[in-house]
């Protein structure tokens, strides 16, 4: 990774991560990114599918952290930053982006952005962690938004990619190397809805009610419930 990023270009693919997970599976280093034009079977977070014609952004990138599981919270918050700041890089107003945790990136109040992070694991060290990233540029599922409806001039998947592959580059390495998480957690909190703001939270078939009370130093969601408790979330989905 310190030598940069190596893109790995394709047409049609079945999802950018099953060819970044084989590549891990058989050694390759860090820094390796698959990109692809479209994805016949796209995968979001909680084995939900992502849409993936041709025009929008879909790529895997290989990170080997050499990590403990616990920092892996971390990693998610800083690709959902990562691509946050790229989409502001491009957007007419930088304001109607919002992150949503773990590290969906809004537009207008409307998903744009989504990352999927698959990992392989040796006891409690991280192997490789392969961060899918998928960006609505030209195109967005009923109920997301796409990039090109807010921005100045028409923005390319190539210009976006550029932009998420630099700040990414950039927030790995500072964090690998300094181990360093706070301002990371800091530049992300302010990228966030408001704290104290009312969120639901489904964890499996759980629904959580309480207010957003920010991330913690592991990047874990900090949610405080009606009697002023504050639990502490590793995985779900935030509903605003
Ligand atoms: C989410 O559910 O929000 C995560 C969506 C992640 C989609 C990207 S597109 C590139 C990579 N390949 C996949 O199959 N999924 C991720």
């Amino acid at each position: 990774m310190s030598g940069g990023w190596q893109i790995h270009e394709h047409g049609s693919v079945s999802s950018t991560q099953d060819i970044l997970k084989d590549m891990a599976n058989k050694g390759a280093a860090e820094g390796n990114v698959v990109v692809a034009a479209e994805q016949t079977v796209g995968r979001g977070r909680h084995g939900r599918s992502w849409e993936s014609q041709p025009g929008n952004l879909y790529l895997s990138l290989l990170l080997r952290p050499n990590c403990r599981a616990a920092q892996l919270g971390q990693i998610s918050i800083l690709a959902g930053l990562a691509v946050y700041q790229a989409l502001g890089e491009l957007v007419k107003d930088p304001k109607d982006l919002m992150l949503k945790w773990p590290n969906d990136v809004l537009l207008g109040g409307r998903k744009c952005a989504g990352i999927l992070i698959e990992t392989s694991l040796k006891s409690d060290v991280v192997e490789w962690v392969a961060v899918g990233i998928g960006v609505n540029i030209n195109s967005a599922p009923e109920n997301g938004v796409f990039l090109n409806g807010y921005t100045k001039r028409e923005v390319s998947a190539e210009s976006c990619r550029s932009f998420l592959l630099s700040y990414m580059g950039m927030h790995y390495l500072q964090w690998k190397t300094s181990g360093a998480f706070q301002g990371v957690r800091i530049a992300w909190m302010s990228g966030a809805h408001a704290k104290g703001e009312p969120v639901s939270v489904k964890i499996d078939k759980d629904l959580l009610e309480g207010d957003f009370h920010g991330i913690d130093e592991q990047g874990s969601l900090l949610l405080q419930t009606q009697g002023g408790e504050i639990k502490t979330i590793t995985a779900g989905d935030v509903y605003l």
